[in-house]
């Protein structure tokens, strides 16, 4: 079909959601962040008491809906360990990789999550991998959360944040399904020096390539 899917992928708090919600706007395309349906499983497992491996865990995968994964709860330290949990488990991912498909088949999409360009959509037509340093990601959590810039602890905090973020690296990159990696067609972007407004420049430029 004519319709224009574009896949990002990246660590979390590399920015690409900030860039997919740009250029969704842009583009006047939908836009799903895969993330938050990795986060209203696990936020769902938690509520139920359950165990990652559960098959109770697969079946709320299964019947997932729109109204799960625009709660409000689950960007919360608790969420982000359970969905990286859940989000390890093959039969979790297989119960929500139609979904994700079916989601770009009216109007086209971009979507962003670890695997979009790799299992998701591997036939995209654009795929950005973006990337930022461990030590920019934490500064950039730490300015969305708490932020007070005379904190007494803030380095302390951002030294916390960044081990929480890198642990979660090793586990998406190292886990056996649909682990974190570029596709060989994906435009890298870095953007430890570049302001939101430049990543989305420079996406641009890829797109209209
Ligand atoms: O992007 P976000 O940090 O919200 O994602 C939460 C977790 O969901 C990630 O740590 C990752 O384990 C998982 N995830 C995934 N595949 C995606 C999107 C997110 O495995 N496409």
């Amino acid at each position: 079909s004519n319709n224009l899917i574009i896949a990002i992928d990246g660590f979390s708090g590399v920015g690409k959601g900030t860039l997919a919600k740009a250029l969704a706007d842009k583009l006047s395309l939908p836009y799903l962040d895969t993330g938050l349906l990795y986060r209203a499983v696990g936020r769902k497992m938690l509520d139920a008491g359950l165990s990652v491996k559960s098959n109770e865990v697969v079946q709320i995968a299964e019947q997932l809906t729109q109204q799960d994964w625009n709660r409000n709860d689950l960007r919360t330290p608790e969420v982000d360990k359970v969905a990286s949990q859940v989000a390890a488990q093959p039969k979790v991912r297989a119960a929500l990789l139609d979904m994700q498909r079916h989601f770009a088949t009216q109007q086209g999409v971009v979507m962003d999550g670890r695997d979009i360009g790799t299992v998701i959509f591997p036939n995209a037509n654009v795929k950005l991998f973006v990337i930022a340093s461990p030590r920019v990601r934490a500064e950039r959590r730490w300015l969305q959360y708490t932020a007070n810039p005379n904190d007494p602890v803030k380095e302390e905090q951002i030294k916390q944040i960044e081990l929480e973020l890198t642990q979660r690296d090793e586990a998406d990159a190292s886990r056996a399904v649909a682990p974190l990696r570029p596709a060989e067609d994906a435009h890298i972007i870095d953007t430890d020096y570049l302001s939101a407004n430049e990543v989305l420049v420079r996406a641009l430029e890829i797109i209209q390539r």
